[in-house]
C-alpha cells in the first residue's frame, strides 16, 4: 500500500516508521511510504506556507495555493487516491474506518499545523478528513502514524497469523480479554487452569467472558451495540449482579 504524507515536518516520521511494525511494513514491501515537504511548493524565497486569517482573531492559517499545488502534483505521481486531511473536527478513526481506508491502494495524507488550513482545500481537493480522538494535538503528524498504523494491520501479510487483526480489540465489537505466556507462576500469581486444561471449547468460553468483563469494566458504552447472544447477555447479567453486592 502506497502513502503520500504532506507535511511542514517530514523528519517526524523517520524514527517511528523505520522501527518494529512499520520497518517489517516496509521491509516486506506491504508499504510504500513518500514524504513530501509542503514547503516544497512554497512561491516565494522565505519559503511561507501560512498567513494571517481574514477577520483577525490571530493564529496563522495554511494557504490555499500552496496547499493545493502540493496535492496536485503528489496527486499526480501515482494512481488516484483519497486526500486526507488529518484534522480534529473530521470523523473518528475507529477499527471499522482503519479497515475502510486499508481496501484502498494508496491514500494521501495532509498534516496541517498552526490554527488550520483556508477552507478552500476542502471544496478543491480534500476528500477525507480524520481524527484520531477528542484532544488536540499541535500537528497532524502523530495522527498521521496512528492512521498508516492502524491501516496496514488490516493489510494482508502484515500480521504474524492470517487474519489477526480480526481478533484484535473492537473487531467484534468488544475489547479483548487476558492473555498469559510463561513462567506458569510468577510472584504467586498463577495462570488460570482453563488455558492449560486443552478443552478447546471451555477455553474460548472463558475468552468470551474475559472479554465481555473488561469491556464492562473500561467501555461500557460499547456493550449497547457490540453483536451479543444470549449467553453474553446472562453473562453481564450476572457481572453487574455481582457489582450491585458489591455495591
Ligand atoms: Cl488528526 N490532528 C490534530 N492536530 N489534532 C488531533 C487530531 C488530528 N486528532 C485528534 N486530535
Amino acid at each position: 500500500m502506497r502513502f503520500d504524507v504532506l507535511s511542514l515536518f517530514p523528519e517526524m516520521f523517520e524514527g517511528p516508521m523505520t522501527a518494529s511494525m512499520m520497518w517489517k511494513a516496509k521491509d516486506r514491501g506491504l508499504l510504500d511510504l513518500h514524504l513530501h515537504d509542503i514547503r516544497d511548493w512554497a512561491h516565494d524565497k522565505h519559503r511561507k506556507v501560512d498567513d494571517t486569517p481574514y477577520g483577525g482573531g490571530g493564529g496563522m492559517v495554511m494557504r490555499v495555493d500552496v496547499l493545493h499545488a502540493a496535492a496536485t502534483a503528489v496527486q499526480a505521481m501515482d494512481v488516484p487516491a483519497p486526500v486526507i486531511y488529518m484534522s480534529p473536527t473530521g470523523r473518528v478513526l475507529s477499527h471499522q474506518v482503519a479497515a475502510e481506508l486499508a481496501q484502498h491502494p494508496r491514500l494521501i495524507l495532509l498534516c496541517g499545523h498552526y490554527e488550520g488550513i483556508d477552507e478552500r482545500c476542502r471544496d478543491l481537493f480534500i476528500t477525507d478528513e480524520i481524527s484520531i480522538g477528542d484532544y488536540v494535538l499541535t500537528g497532524g503528524e502523530l495522527a498521521a502514524m496512528v492512521v498508516m498504523d492502524a491501516v496496514l494491520r488490516h493489510v494482508p501479510g502484515l500480521l504474524g497469523s492470517e487474519g489477526a487483526h480480526e481478533r484484535d480489540s473492537h473487531a467484534n465489537g468488544l475489547l479483548e480479554g487476558a492473555h498469559f505466556t510463561r513462567p506458569a507462576v510468577y510472584e504467586g500469581l498463577g495462570v488460570p487452569s482453563v488455558l492449560q486444561d486443552g478443552n478447546h471449547a471451555q477455553m474460548m468460553k472463558w475468552r468470551r467472558q474475559e472479554s465481555l468483563r473488561r469491556t464492562w469494566r473500561h467501555r461500557p458504552d460499547l456493550l449497547l451495540v457490540a453483536p451479543l447472544t444470549e449467553d453474553d447477555r446472562y453473562f453481564l447479567a450476572h457481572l453487574a449482579d455481582e457489582d450491585a453486592r458489591r455495591m
